[in-house]
């Protein structure tokens, strides 16, 4: 008795959406019966003639869109004793990982070098064996890459009767489970009125399978595809097709379901993820930023109701993310910089030290004036000062100066800066101050 038989009996085992209750996790995985969320978002894209909806695939139980193909891929396969390999950008294989545990399968997971760590880290936690590729996300020959690792794998005689692989770039069945699920949720959801579907390419399954099943719903619904501006980009999970080599291009692919093909830079993808997180208090990862960046764009002259996948959650990416950060802190602190800069020759601009007089007199900007924070007449003095110019304010490192500029909007000054990281990352960056 192989796997088959016992992983058959397990699916079948009872379950209760309506209560939750389950008999294995697989059972979670998202259907028309179980949804994925949609959520409309009205603070990034506050048009009211085009609706956008975010389909949460982070509701899945492994955490993203990849949970749907797995299993789907998995019956069928005739495993016997063999390793389940599967070439990931981290999400295939982590839920590749949890339903093999759950059926205890053992798997190798062949990943491009450029993933972001915690996907890494998060495979190994779950066991799986990672064989960590020298390629970037998209390789451009197919025997490169994770591709190509795993392709050798289970096709070299002396490892082809040890590993077998789902291969989700060929399997028909990626596309059937998106054409079962998330193309009928989809349906279900939006009671039939989806005018525009917007996905990423990858390996194309959840673009064809959904595009398929709402297209056959509704010829006019509009399939919008999504892929990166540049093979090197940062966006694991997402694959530029354009100028692809055709034996590159995932064979799943049905082009003919595909109304549009837009690229988004990185910039752009991170840039609307961040967005999103501060506005409408979603946290997804970068490629969800890149679609809804494009959906954004059809937003200011079309008109309708849009879905737009979000593949997964913003947690595994923290470390592309944390840089994107630093480096938008390091564009605020030099405007602030430049502030200063310019105000030497620029009398409109007023610096406030609101350090003690102490840590003023050892050392401080150029024209800056000193209000102490810790004074019982600080929000006094302040309420005193010219509230139509500019104002900088700076600290030590940045909380009592981040606070004083909050009290200073209450009090409605026009214009205040709040100079991060303070006087600590001012002379850092080799500024001296007077007085020293
Ligand atoms: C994180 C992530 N995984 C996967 C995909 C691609 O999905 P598929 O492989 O179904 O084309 C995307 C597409 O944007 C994605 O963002």
């Amino acid at each position: 008795m192989g796997h088959t038989h016992s992983k058959t009996k397990m699916m079948n085992q009872e379950f209760d959406h309506k209560l939750r209750v389950y008999s294995n996790i697989t059972q979670l995985i998202a259907s028309p019966q179980n949804p994925t969320p949609l959520v409309r978002l009205d603070r990034i894209n506050p048009n009211k003639d085009f609706q956008i909806y975010l389909k949460l695939e982070r509701y899945n139980p492994f955490g993203s869109v990849k949970d749907r193909i797995v299993s789907e891929m998995l019956k069928g396969l005739e495993i016997g004793s063999r390793t389940v390999a599967e070439p990931s950008s981290g999400n295939t294989g982590i839920a590749l990982a949890c339903v093999a545990n759950a059926l205890g399968i053992p798997v190798h997971i062949a990943v491009p070098g450029g993933i972001p760590e915690e996907k890494k880290v998060i495979l190994r936690f779950l066991g799986a064996r990672v064989r960590e590729c020298d390629d970037a996300l998209c390789p451009l020959f197919p025997t490169e890459g994770a591709r190509g690792l795993v392709d050798t794998l289970v096709k070299s005689a002396a490892t082809k009767d040890s590993f077998i692989s789902p291969n989700q770039y060929e399997n028909e069945k990626n596309v059937q489970a998106h054409y079962q699920t998330t193309g009928p949720e989809i349906w279900q959801q939006t009671k039939g009125k989806t005018n525009y579907f917007f996905a990423g390419f990858g390996t194309c399954g959840t673009i064809t399978g959904v595009g398929r099943y709402l297209k056959e719903q509704n010829p006019e619904i509009r399939i919008i595809g999504v892929e990166p501006s540049s093979p090197d980009h940062k966006l694991p999970g997402m694959k530029r097709i354009t100028g692809l080599d055709e034996e590159l291009v995932p064979k799943i692919l049905d082009r003919s379901v595909i109304d549009n093909t837009v690229e988004v830079t990185d910039e752009d993808a991170y840039r609307t993820a961040i967005e999103l997180a501060r506005k409408d208090g979603i946290p997804v990862g970068p490629t969800t930023g890149a679609i809804l960046y494009v959906a954004l764009q059809y937003a200011r002259s079309n008109r309708g109701l849009a879905v737009v996948i979000s593949p997964d959650d913003a947690f595994k990416y923290a470390s592309f993310y944390k840089d994107v950060l630093e480096a938008e802190a390091r564009e605020i602190r030099e405007e602030a910089y430049a502030l200063i800069d310019d105000n030497k020759s620029n009398q409109n601009l007023v610096i406030i030290d609101v350090r003690t007089p102490e840590e003023y007199a050892n050392g401080h900007i150029e024209k800056s004036i000193n209000l102490d924070y810790h004074s019982e007449t600080f929000k006094d003095e302040l309420d005193k000062l010219d509230k139509s110019k500019t104002y900088l304010v700076y600290c030590r490192t940045g909380d009592r100066s981040g606070i004083t500029s909050v009290i200073m909007k209450e009090l409605s000054f026009a214009e205040v800066y709040d100079m991060l990281g303070g006087i600590v990352a001012w002379e850092a960056r080799g500024n001296g101050g007077e007085g020293k």
